[in-house]
């Protein structure tokens, strides 16, 4: 019988450079898509997909990450003398379980490979999901990227990456699968590539969101480096397709990559579209701003 997949990890401890001044002093992971932070989305879609235990790797000055998913008694002491119960009820359904998240330091910025490697005393021997909180999904209908990720696990075992489709002009930015056995909404992958410098095996990249088994961390341990003088995630992926399966999922909704303004912004327009409370009125003043 195949492992649950009972925890992810979180990769947070990036700079966000891009996003300067506005993370000078707040990691970018906590900037907002409409009413919720960045990382309080990923959190949520783990969740959806059966996640009991997150692992967030983080860096200096991300420590608000932490407090964010702690309780706040001086807050909901206000809320409660206030009369503001909904807000307070909103508060507690998102505080996480006792015990159910862990913060481990990566103490250097070495890569993706690298930050997942950090977390491998957290994780221990088990198969596991990463979740890149750059990259935002809203599902065309049903579960998001993760549950499918994980939907895929239990149909093929092994390792899972979801991918998605870009114009060819972007994909020198991500890391690109190959396509063997395609079965439609999953297939074997037979290579991949990061940040591909001439052309691409396919127009397929890697999006965010894995299932990885642990035999990764010994290749990780390595620490050798690849594209951008960085440990990659990618390159430990590949080398253990030699020993493992892995499949991509072709994810049945849209993932927004949150890693540049524009992007971002897209993100905040999809979300508040896609918001039940908002859509309505906010499409209302795209309109009146001649945007619709
Ligand atoms: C990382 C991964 C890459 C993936 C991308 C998705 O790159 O290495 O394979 O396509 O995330 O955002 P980074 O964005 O850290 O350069």
């Amino acid at each position: 019988m195949k492992k649950r997949i009972r925890k992810a990890i979180f990769p947070v401890a990036g700079l966000g450079t891009r996003f300067l001044p506005a993370t000078k002093s707040i990691p970018k992971e906590m900037l907002t898509v409409v009413d919720r932070p960045i990382v309080q989305h990923v959190v949520d879609e783990a969740y959806e997909a059966g996640i009991e235990h997150c692992i967030f790797v983080t860096g200096r000055n991300k420590s608000v990450i932490e407090d964010h998913f702690d309780i706040a008694y001086e807050l909901e002491d206000v809320l409660e003398k206030r009369g503001k119960l909904k807000e307070l009820q909103a508060l507690r359904a998102d505080l996480p379980k006792a015990g159910a998240m862990s913060f481990t330091r990566q103490q250097a910025p070495l890569g993706l490979g690298h930050a997942v490697w950090c977390a491998r005393e957290i994780v221990g021997d088990e198969p596991f999901a990463v979740v890149l909180p750059d990259m935002l999904t809203l599902a065309a209908a049903g579960r998001r990227c993760l549950a499918q990720c994980i939907e895929a696990y239990e149909k093929h075992g092994g390792n899972i990456i979801a991918v998605e489709e870009v114009a060819p002009e972007e994909t020198h930015k991500y890391g690109v699968v190959s396509v063997g056995k395609d079965y439609g909404a999953t297939f074997e992958i037979t290579g991949m590539v990061e940040k591909p410098k001439g052309v691409a095996p396919s127009n397929l990249i890697i999006s965010g969101r894995y299932v990885l088994s642990p035999e990764i961390f010994p290749i990780l341990e390595k620490g050798e480096k690849g594209a951008g003088g960085e440990i990659q995630l990618t390159d430990a992926m590949k080398a253990l397709m030699g020993e493992q399966a892995f499949h991509g999922v072709r994810f049945d909704g849209k993932t927004y990559d949150c890693g540049s303004s524009l992007g971002f912004l897209i993100a905040n327009v999809a979300f508040a579209l896609a918001n039940p409370g908002l859509a309505n009125d906010f499409r209302a003043q795209l309109k009146n701003l001649g945007v619709l």
